[in-house]
């Protein structure tokens, strides 16, 4: 019989559970959204995020296990976002997670919420042929990293400053985007024209990357020019965006002998920026990974997953809430 692993996944603004068995075949999945909590504010409030995960939490997990029909005796484990995130986010799903798993007498795994979205390129269906590149970019985080295997994983270059995210969702509100920026801006970027040359920070520099300038030259752009076209602003900012990514996706994958290409994180939803990678790898003749855009964003499916790597190696990781863990913590 296949083990199932129960996911809980509450590290920033949604309460995320998923039922996933040891292929990685979703049997439920249940996103509590909290977008209606946050959107007044332009951006995540941390307080409201955690008191909104003590109210979703319970409601959720019963949810996921009554959508499958399955029952906690069928549970092998729980996997647990253990950092990084929000502190008082991640605190009420550790703590949930601790109290059911001493109930129902199973291990907890505590997974680094980035190795859950490396090992969402394998949701649903194996897709990922090691070794293999892989550049994540979400909310809090863009790196680029090399997996000779599920476990092996090396950092090959991550931000000096902002994730790629963080400059989508700052770009959005300067534009009078709603929160999240990153769908909105897509959506504008489609019907603009990318004719405004805005700055590729570190391009041309190793495999790290910046973005903050980006972000601080649409600001300067958009002051100098307050009648500017909304979406040809936008769509120089996804062109750009685009550019330092696939650039320095190419550099990575010159360098370093690889079998497939994957992408993953909540800006790796964009379709623009998966059209452009579908490209690059076609010219390269290399396997691309994309994983459904829904298992793109925060999602609890990917740390059920990343905790069968260690169910399956017979290593539970304390599901500690440590302020300090950082993303070589995998
Ligand atoms: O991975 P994720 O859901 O959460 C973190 O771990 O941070 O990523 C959230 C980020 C947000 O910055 C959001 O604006 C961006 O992903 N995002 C997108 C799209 N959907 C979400 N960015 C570009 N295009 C999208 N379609
Ligand atoms: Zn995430």
């Amino acid at each position: 019989m296949k083990k199932i692993i129960l996911g809980i996944e509450t590290s920033c603004d949604d309460t995320a559970v998923a039922l996933v068995d040891s292929e990685g075949n979703i049997l439920s999945s249940v996103i509590a959204s909290q977008l209606d909590i946050h959107n007044e504010f332009g951006g995540i409030y941390p307080e409201f995020a955690a008191r909104a995960h003590i109210s979703a939490i319970l409601p959720t997990i019963h949810e996921t296990l009554k959508k499958a029909n399955i029952s906690p005796k069928e549970i092998s484990a729980i996997a647990i976002t253990r950092g990084p995130g929000l502190i008082g986010s991640l605190l009420v799903g550790i703590n949930t997670a601790k109290g059911l798993a001493t109930g129902w007498n199973i291990p907890l795994i505590g997974i680094n919420h980035l190795r859950g979205h490396l090992r969402s390129a394998d949701l649903e269906e194996k897709r990922i042929i090691y070794p293999a590149t892989i550049l994540l970019v979400s909310g809090g985080h863009t790196f680029l990293a090399y997996m000779q295997s599920e476990t092996d994983i090396k950092l090959l270059g991550t931000t000096r400053d902002d994730s790629v995210g963080e400059c989508y969702d700052k770009v959005a509100r300067m534009l009078g985007l709603g929160y999240p920026g990153g769908p909105a801006i897509d959506k504008l970027a489609k019907t603009g024209t990318s004719n405004i040359k805005f700055p590729r920070p570190l391009i041309d520099k190793g495999l790290e990357f910046s973005f903050s300038g980006l972000k601080s030259a649409v600001a300067r752009y958009l002051d100098a020019n307050p009648d500017a076209n909304k979406a040809d602003v936008a769509a120089s900012f996804v062109e750009t965006v685009i550019d330092v990514l696939i650039t320095k996706s190419k550099k990575a994958l010159k360098q370093f002998s690889a079998k497939s290409f994957a992408m993953v994180g909540g800006v790796s939803a964009s379709p623009q920026i998966r059209e452009s990678a579908t490209e690059m790898c076609k010219k390269l003749n290399i396997a691309i990974c994309l994983p459904p855009m829904r298992w793109s964003t925060d999602n609890a499916a990917m740390i059920a997953l990343a905790a069968f790597d260690y169910l399956n190696l017979n290593i539970t990781k304390p599901a500690t809430s440590d302020l300090h863990l950082t993303i070589e913590d995998f």
